[in-house]
């Protein structure tokens, strides 16, 4: 999701500087802009100089002191918290004393990873849905020591952003998540227990509650590795065995069939 929030701000007009742990996964994600930006482009809602211009406002580096004149820096890695804290302890060192720490995390506590910083005050989570470009939500979370000015500026530069920002408190799965993924969840148990095909129970939903896409094409789309984090932390953080993940979710992760981006998930790609 890190290129898409890279792109959305670069076209917003920011000088944005996007970090990954590696060149290949850069290149990805320059791909993947430039063929966002394309496709606005074909669709002459985009000049190509415009799309050129986005481009050069978006430089890259392995290197995250290199995010240290930034104004405000949204993580985006693995939905772990022992990996999104180490990188918030980083973050804490060497950016600016008035910078804001945001998360992109999908079910994260914002208070725990606040807490692991100097600045718990100005961490916030942004958490944005896929497809980034597309989707008009940035769901902003408040962690137990998140300032009001803190959230005000987030606010007003989601709205930059041309998103819409919605508030939400600290709690496991935010809103999104813990209505979104319960479902996803239960769609998997269906078919774990043979009530229903892939193709039935993605349709049942699609066409009879006009979803855009079904529970499990959703679940591919999502990445099964991330449902299955989710699932983890609302079942941690409730206590509550209705959050208990599907078996078969788990035993697809396992396989490392994680969905669209490793071939295979509830479909194949
Ligand atoms: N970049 C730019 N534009 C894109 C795009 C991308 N990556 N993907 C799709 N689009 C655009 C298309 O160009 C098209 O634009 P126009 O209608 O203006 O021409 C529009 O989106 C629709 O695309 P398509 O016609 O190709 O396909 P579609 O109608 O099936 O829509 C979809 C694709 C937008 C992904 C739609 O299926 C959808 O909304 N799916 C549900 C997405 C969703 O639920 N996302 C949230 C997931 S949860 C999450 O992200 C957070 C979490 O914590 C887990």
């Amino acid at each position: 999701m890190g290129n898409g929030i890279a792109q959305v701000a670069a076209r917003a007009g920011f000088n944005v500087v996007m970090r990954d742990v590696s060149e290949d996964f850069l290149a990805r994600g320059l791909k993947a802009i430039d063929k966002s930006l394309q496709r606005d482009v074909d669709k002459e809602r985009l000049a190509t100089d415009e799309k050129q211009a986005i481009l050069g406002r978006i430089r890259t580096t392995t290197d995250l002191a290199d995010l240290r004149d930034a104004f405000i820096v949204v993580e985006a890695v693995t939905e772990s918290f022992a990996v999104k804290s180490e990188v918030f302890k980083t973050l804490d060192e060497l950016a600016g004393e008035a910078a804001i720490l945001a998360s992109n995390t999908s079910s994260i506590s914002i208070t725990r990873l606040g807490a692991v910083t100097k600045r718990p005050e100005q961490v916030i989570g942004m958490h944005f849905m896929n497809p980034v470009p597309v989707m008009k939500l940035v769901e902003i979370i408040r962690g137990a020591a998140t300032t009001d000015e803190t959230y005000q500026k987030v606010h007003a530069l989601t709205e930059k952003l041309e998103k819409i920002p919605l508030e939400c408190n600290d709690s496991p799965g935010f809103i999104s998540n813990r209505v979104l993924m319960p479902m996803i969840n239960e769609a998997i148990f269906a078919l774990y227990e043979g009530v229903a095909s892939r193709e039935s129970i993605d349709g049942i939903m699609k066409l009879g509650m006009n979803h855009p896409m079904g529970p499990l094409t959703l679940a591919d789309f999502i990445g099964l590795d991330v449902c299955l984090a989710i699932m983890n932390v609302l079942h941690d953080g409730f206590s509550d065995s209705k959050y208990r993940p599907c078996p078969l979710l788990k035993r697809y992760v396992d396989a490392g069939w994680l969905g669209r981006k490793s071939g295979r998930g509830f479909y194949e790609y």
